[in-house]
């Protein structure tokens, strides 16, 4: 079976980075993570990565005089490792049409709220502002534009009576987990199709829905 080279980016816990490396180690996932690379030298992530022997990086934006040299250093690391995908996984940089461009269609990013609604920061306090009634995540392609691109796969949660933007961020935590694997099983297996910037499913004999609804 052909194993898709991931590059996981990151920037802080990396419990996405766990479930995906998690869904990696079963023996018939198609891909594996070769690389992972933060921003931030403290990003609990790179301990996670460490625990499970897959070579991880920093490259702190901060070295840099610009984003884009910035995100060359990223480039340059992630083809040294020949990675096919670049995964987002809690990766707070606001990436530049210079990086999106070079891996158009081999960039992906999981964003906490069911888009196109709560673009942006505190999706969970603008949710509960809104007073919306179900929330979750989107996993979906990167485009210039902010938390912009076609929509891979999404899973709602119900808001519920009594939620804080904390409860409520880990209740979408969980759902990211199973989300953000299953997605990325998809687009390994082939069956994700780009038709003018919309994403069609295919169904295979995998466990792959586009959305999961609700979880409790
Ligand atoms: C997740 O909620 C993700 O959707 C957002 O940042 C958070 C990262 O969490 N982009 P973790 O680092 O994967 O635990």
């Amino acid at each position: 079976m052909k194993r898709t080279r991931l590059g996981v980016l990151i920037s802080g816990s990396g419990s996405n980075l766990q479930a995906l490396m998690d869904a990696c180690a079963t023996p018939d996932y198609p891909a594996g993570i070769q690389l992972v690379i933060s921003n931030k030298f403290d990003a609990y992530g790179l301990e996670r990565a460490s625990k499970a022997g897959i070579e991880s990086a920093v490259v702190s934006h901060k070295a840099f005089p610009d984003r884009e040299s910035f995100e060359r250093a990223l480039t340059e690391k992630l083809e040294a490792a020949n990675v096919e995908l670049v995964v987002l996984a809690g990766f707070m940089r606001i990436l530049t049409p210079y990086f999106v461009e070079r891996w158009r269609d081999r960039l992906v990013n999981i964003h906490p709220s069911l888009l196109p609604s709560f673009r942006g920061v505190d999706t969970h306090a603008q949710a509960l502002n809104a007073g919306v009634k179900l929330h979750g995540c989107s996993v979906h392609y990167v485009r210039p534009g902010l938390d912009d691109g076609p929509i891979i796969g999404q899973a709602a949660v119900p808001v519920l009576a009594g939620d804080d933007p904390k409860s409520l961020a880990a209740r979408v935590l969980i759902a990211e987990h199973k989300l953000y694997p299953a997605c990325i099983r998809a687009i390994c297996d082939g069956r994700v199709k780009l038709v003018n910037e919309i994403c069609q499913i295919a169904n295979g004999d995998g466990d792959f829905t586009p959305l999961i609804n609700p979880v409790s």
